[in-house]
């Protein structure tokens, strides 16, 4: 087939598609309209739960937005992330054989490698480098111009710095590793075209063949980062290099794209709530507090699935194996159930169970706290050194279903 005849094959592939979520959203389907990225999904979650705490949308999928169910879910050993035979589901991305995408035993197997590699200890050790790196970014926005877009001078710079020195890529490789970082977070929005993804393709091609030297190189000369942790495991068998740098890949998307819209997300919500801006920025020492209600009130990841290993019965409907399971995290942080008056934005409120922002169970989220810390000492800064900072102009968010966040966040500094 000529490279024209997959384009457009491609693009009219992505137009059914188009079509098909368009009119099931029409006929009232929630979850089709989710997948059609409005502006905001909030809604619709609302619509989930209203038809029950376990729905199946047209599209195929059984969606819950109820917290409650959710964590019995994420909690329960007979749903996993492949098929009981272990099959990927079909659209799964090519470097998905990270953790994330594995089931028991191989996901405990290296969930068990990696995890030294964020314990408390070594987020201590990285403390003071993310304070000094908050500190350099704020520096070098106010010694720029009044007005810049939040996401591009300051949002996406921090996770990506941390990320940079936890995982251990040299100085000379950082300019390659954020580019292709960042043309590989696109394929968290779904590929529509044969374009598109023969870049992302191309991208984790350049993104192994690095982290291969790279690894080379610390074998040479061990530091203190997670490639180096990871390496007697390979040399004594415990991790094949087919799962080291999958992992070495997907720590730096799974740690940035969502960091980044944490930041971005935490600050937008103070912002629309200028009495609770000026509360952080009267005391700093409030940001845990502001990280956990963003977290809740505008999750960065608004959904992951699962699919049934075996026939599982739950709230009177018979999930049947193979089946999968939407998890709307998004909505079943605002189930009011689980949280009163969902909808407000409140830094002060009683916080109530743990949110699923960082998901439950097994696969519950390895870096939650580097990802707290940095949220929280990037927000802190920002009160004290630029408490003037104000929206200035419409925000353009992700066309993204998965990932809540923008691209766009006009702010005037001073
Ligand atoms: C605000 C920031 C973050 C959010 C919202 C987030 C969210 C999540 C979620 C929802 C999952 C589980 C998905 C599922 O259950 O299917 C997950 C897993 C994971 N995250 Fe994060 N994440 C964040 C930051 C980070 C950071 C900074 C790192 C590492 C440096 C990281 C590493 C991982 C890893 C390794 C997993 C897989 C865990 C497993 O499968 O056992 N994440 N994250």
């Amino acid at each position: 087939m000529s490279e024209l005849e997959a384009e457009r094959r491609a693009r009219y592939q992505a137009t059914v598609v188009q079509e098909f979520l368009r009119k099931t959203a029409e006929e009232g389907d929630p979850y089709a309209a989710i997948l059609l990225v409005p502006d905001s999904p909030y809604p619709l979650y609302e619509q989930i739960r209203a038809r029950g705490t376990l729905h199946r949308s047209a599209v195929g999928a059984w969606t819950t937005a109820s917290h409650r169910v959710a964590n019995q879910i994420l909690r329960d050993r007979r749903f996993g992330v492949r098929t009981a035979e272990g099959a990927k589901p079909p659209e799964f991305m090519p470097f998905d054989n990270s953790m994330l995408g594995l089931d028991p035993p191989d996901h405990t197997r290296l969930r068990r490698l990696a995890t030294p590699s964020l314990n408390p200890r070594r987020l201590a050790h990285w403390q003071p480098h993310v304070e000094r790196f908050t500190g350099e970014l704020v520096d070098e926005m106010l010694a720029g111009r009044d007005q810049v877009n939040f996401m591009r001078a300051f949002a996406q710079q921090l996770p990506l710095r941390v990320i940079g020195d936890l995982v251990g890529i040299p100085p000379r490789h950082r300019p390659l590793f954020f580019r292709l970082s960042r043309r590989m977070a696109y394929l968290l929005d779904g590929v529509a075209t044969v374009q598109a993804a023969r870049g992302a393709a191309a991208a984790i091609e350049e993104m192994t063949a690095m982290f291969h030297d790279i690894i080379a190189e610390r074998k040479a000369d061990p530091r203190e980062d997670l490639i180096s942790d990871l390496l007697p495991a390979v040399e004594d068998g415990r991790l094949s290099m087919d799962e080291m740098v999958p992992m070495c890949m997907f720590l730096p998307l799974a740690g940035t794209e969502t960091t980044v819209n944490l930041i971005g997300n935490g600050l937008l919500a103070l912002l629309e709530h200028p009495e609770q801006w000026k509360m952080l920025v009267a005391d700093p020492s409030l940001a845990p507090a502001v990280v956990r209600e963003t977290l809740r009130y505008d999750a960065p990841v608004q959904q992951y699935r699962r699919i049934a290993h075996t026939d599982v019965e739950l709230e009177g409907e018979l999930i049947a194996t193979g089946d999968e399971v939407t998890i709307c995290a998004g909505g079943t942080n605002r189930d009011p159930e689980a949280y009163p008056d969902p909808e407000r934005f409140d830094i002060t409120r009683d916080p109530g169970p743990e949110n699923l922002a960082f998901s439950s169970g097994i696969h519950f989220c390895l870096g939650a706290a580097l990802a707290r810390m940095e949220a929280e000492t990037a927000l802190a800064a920002l009160a004290e050194r630029v408490p003037g900072i104000r929206q200035d102009g419409p925000v353009r968010r992700r066309g993204s279903f998965i990932i809540r966040g923008m691209l766009q966040f006009p702010v005037a500094l001073r």
